[in-house]
């Protein structure tokens, strides 16, 4: 019996389906109503896209063996991840990303390539994707505080090296492509380099420019995802890991923007020239601690409060707290604003997706510049685990790493509240001399407990 199409025409109208599901899917995750359901219509497209791929293949059972134990790999650490490693598990994302598109180069490169032009993209997938792997798990160790090394040590300068080198590699590879095929040699010559050099990419990034680097990390496993459907003719390929690319770059510029830093600045000078930081962890002056029941006092007669999030709410999961105190603030006639700093946090959109999660309105989210021209009216500022992002090194001293980057001006509020643990540092390593200025009272403890007790004395 005669199908009355073939299956290359019918695997590639599915994939426009799959497209139009991706797209729509990825604009619904821009409201906050939409959101789940806009994941759930991505993930029901990539389930169709890979599922047609399997059709017609004379193998399937090897590849539906992978698509299994992905399946439940993914599943597992999906359950078993704790929200705050998140970041780091979109890292480790980005990395599978890059590894399996260098994997397919290589493969591609084992099937020897046909043409001039696919033996270049074979090179250049297999360098973004090299490097997105290395690089990504270098993130991710930055990013679970496993990797601590110095930006100026000596490992850091080779892998660095090792990087330049493997970008001179690679644009040397291309270059003489046309009139060379690259033999086996040169192409072990050229996997090596570029898993080298990712490590060298991210190796010198550190402090307040992770988010910049995540960013393009996630862009480049798009990208290199997008060539590699272009080694493989797979056009479903080409317009997701488009996607991917194009919004992984937009965020990247918009991270780069929020730090105040240009992208090459990051990538190429912050490194060196944070690197002679004269901000020291030493104390700056004495602090003035104050108790809950103080707090509260101060608290129930302020007109305007500025709520101020950052890491600490997401590590305490105080999110649904803050709520309850937003409400009982407003009950008792505050004015409550939230103040969110676009890098608070560890991933984009960190505090957002928290606060969102929590019922908290978007219309009561404001960005720093919103805040800030009217901070000096504020009654409280009330800083909950967050460190960096409300430090004013960052306008104030220029040999600070995070000197630039803006920041939630709460030391001009009349009184501010920090909530955190202990002195420690945030996640740039620098002191932070807010904690020593006359208004500033810090409230020690788990943020959760803190406003959990606030909370009690208002309902009292
Ligand atoms: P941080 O500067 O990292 O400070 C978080 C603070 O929370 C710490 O000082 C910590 O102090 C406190 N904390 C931790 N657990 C707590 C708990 N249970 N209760 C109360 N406090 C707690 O956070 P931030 O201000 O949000 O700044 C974010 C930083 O991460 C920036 O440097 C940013 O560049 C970087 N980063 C951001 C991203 C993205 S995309 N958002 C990605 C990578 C890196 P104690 O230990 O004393 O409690």
């Amino acid at each position: 019996m005669d199908f009355l199409i073939d299956i290359p025409t019918l695997k590639n109208i599915t994939y426009i389906i799959s497209s139009v599901l991706f797209i729509t899917g990825i604009k619904m995750l821009g409201k906050e109503s939409t959101a789940v359901k806009g994941n759930f219509l991505s993930a029901v497209a990539m389930f169709i896209a890979v599922g047609i791929t399997c059709i017609g293949l004379i193998n399937p059972l090897v590849l539906f063996s992978g698509i299994f134990l992905g399946a439940i790999i993914g599943t597992f650490i999906a359950l078993k991840v704790k929200m705050t490693s998140i970041p780091e598990m979109v890292a480790l994302f980005n990395g599978f990303g890059g590894l399996a598109t260098f994997l397919i180069a290589w493969s591609e490169f084992n099937n020897g390539p046909d043409s001039l032009f696919q033996a270049a993209l074979v090179m250049l997938t297999l360098a973004i994707g090299g490097i997105t792997f290395t690089g990504s798990l270098i993130a991710y160790g930055k990013l679970s505080e496993k990797i601590n090394i110095a930006k100026t040590s000596i490992i850091t300068k080779i892998f660095t090296t090792i990087f330049y080198i493997s970008l001179a590699f690679l644009l040397y590879s291309i270059f003489i492509t046309p009139f060379l095929l690259p033999n086996f040699e040169f192409f072990i010559v050229l996997l090596i380099l570029v898993l080298l050099g990712g490590i060298g990419f991210v190796l010198p990034i550190g402090g307040g420019d992770m988010p910049v680097v995540i960013s393009l990390l996630n862009s480049f496993s798009g990208i290199a995802a997008a060539f590699a459907g272009l080694l493989l003719f797979n056009n479903v390929l080409i317009v997701a890991g488009s996607l991917v690319g194009a919004s992984g770059l937009i965020l990247t510029v918009i991270m780069a923007k929020a730090m105040n830093r240009s992208i090459s600045n990051i990538l190429f000078v912050g490194y060196a020239s944070s690197s002679s930081s004269s901000s020291s962890s030493e104390e700056q002056g004495e602090i003035n601690p104050i108790s809950v029941s103080d707090a509260y006092l101060i608290l129930e007669n302020a007109s305007s409060v500025l709520i101020v999030p950052g890491y600490g709410m997401a590590v305490a999961q105080a999110q649904h707290t803050v709520r309850e105190l937003g409400e009982l603030l407003e009950e008792n006639g505050t004015e409550v604003k939230y103040g969110i700093h676009p890098v608070a946090g560890r991933m984009p959109g960190h505090m957002n997706v928290l606060l969102a999660e929590a019922n908290v309105s978007y219309d009561v989210l404001a960005e720093p510049d919103d805040v800030n021209p009217t901070m000096d009216v504020v009654d409280v500022a009330v800083v909950i685990g967050a460190n960096d992002v409300v430090n004013p090194s960052a306008t104030d001293e220029p040999g600070s790493p995070i000197y630039g980057m803006p920041i939630i001006e709460v030391h001009n509020a009349r009184t501010v509240f920090v909530l955190k643990r202990s002195m420690s540092s945030g996640f740039a390593g620098v002191q932070n001399p807010l904690f020593f200025k006359s208004n500033t009272r810090m409230l020690f403890g788990d943020a959760k407990e803190s406003i959990s007790g606030l909370v009690s004395e208002f309902k009292d």
